[in-house]
């Protein structure tokens, strides 16, 4: 099985469905280790329940970024980390970082990029009127919330439609398409080629959740 760490900052329902799918014999990956950046992030706890491993580094306590980072890629590195998985992990990480864990490291962004990259995609996506908001799964790029896509699930916006209401609804859907887009580049199906990622033919993800 692939050995996935993954980083998060809080909350960790994304790290939860990764968790849960791997939890499946045929899933081809596992989480070895999950590192936060936030002392009392929820997602630390959901690790705990199941026996994986974690950590907790304190970027504060480091002046220098590439430093912080350091720490962080040798955690991964000692853990045995074939891939990453950005969850909800919400620093921004150093072109020298990026390049360590090029295209072995995803990212879960909650809108159809390159739409609404950055903060409170959903209070943006309501303000522009968009008809369709959703979710995407791509491997990271030192340019903030980019990379070639690996996959997308689409949702409705709703009349009356919250922020609160249309993230509840993306959420869901970035439950299925992380563990999705994660079995796919275990699986060696999902493949960088000129800055886009190629499905290998039979892969292709049902078009209703990816
Ligand atoms: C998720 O909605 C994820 O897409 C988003 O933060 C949330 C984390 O929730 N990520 C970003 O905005 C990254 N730019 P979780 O901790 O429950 O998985």
């Amino acid at each position: 099985k692939t050995k996935v760490g993954v980083l998060i900052s809080g909350r960790g329902s994304n790290l939860q469905a990764l968790l849960d799918a791997a939890q499946d014999p045929d899933f081809p990956a596992e989480v070895v280790l999950v590192l936060s950046n936030k002392a009392g992030a929820q997602g630390l706890e959901r690790a705990r329940k199941v026996d994986v491993p974690t950590g907790f580094i304190d970027h504060t306590l480091y002046e220098d970024r590439e430093d912080f980072e350091k720490d962080l890629d040798a955690k991964l590195r000692e853990a045995g980390v074939q891939i990453v998985c950005l969850a909800g992990f919400m620093r921004i990480l150093t072109p020298w970082f990026v390049e360590k864990w090029r295209d072995r490291m995803l990212n879960i962004h909650p809108s159809l990029l390159p739409a609404f990259k950055g903060v409170h995609t959903h209070e943006r996506a309501l303000e522009q009127g968009v008809r369709v908001h959703g979710c995407t799964v791509h491997f990271v790029r030192a340019e903030m919330d980019d990379g070639p896509i690996i996959g997308q699930a689409v949702v409705p916006v709703l009349a009356g439609d919250t922020p609160e209401a249309l993230s509840a609804r993306v959420l869901e859907a970035e439950h299925k398409l992380y563990p999705a887009c994660l079995k796919l580049v275990a699986d060696g199906k999902a493949r960088v080629s000129a800055e886009a990622v190629r499905i290998a033919e039979g892969s292709e993800p049902d078009s209703e959740t990816v």
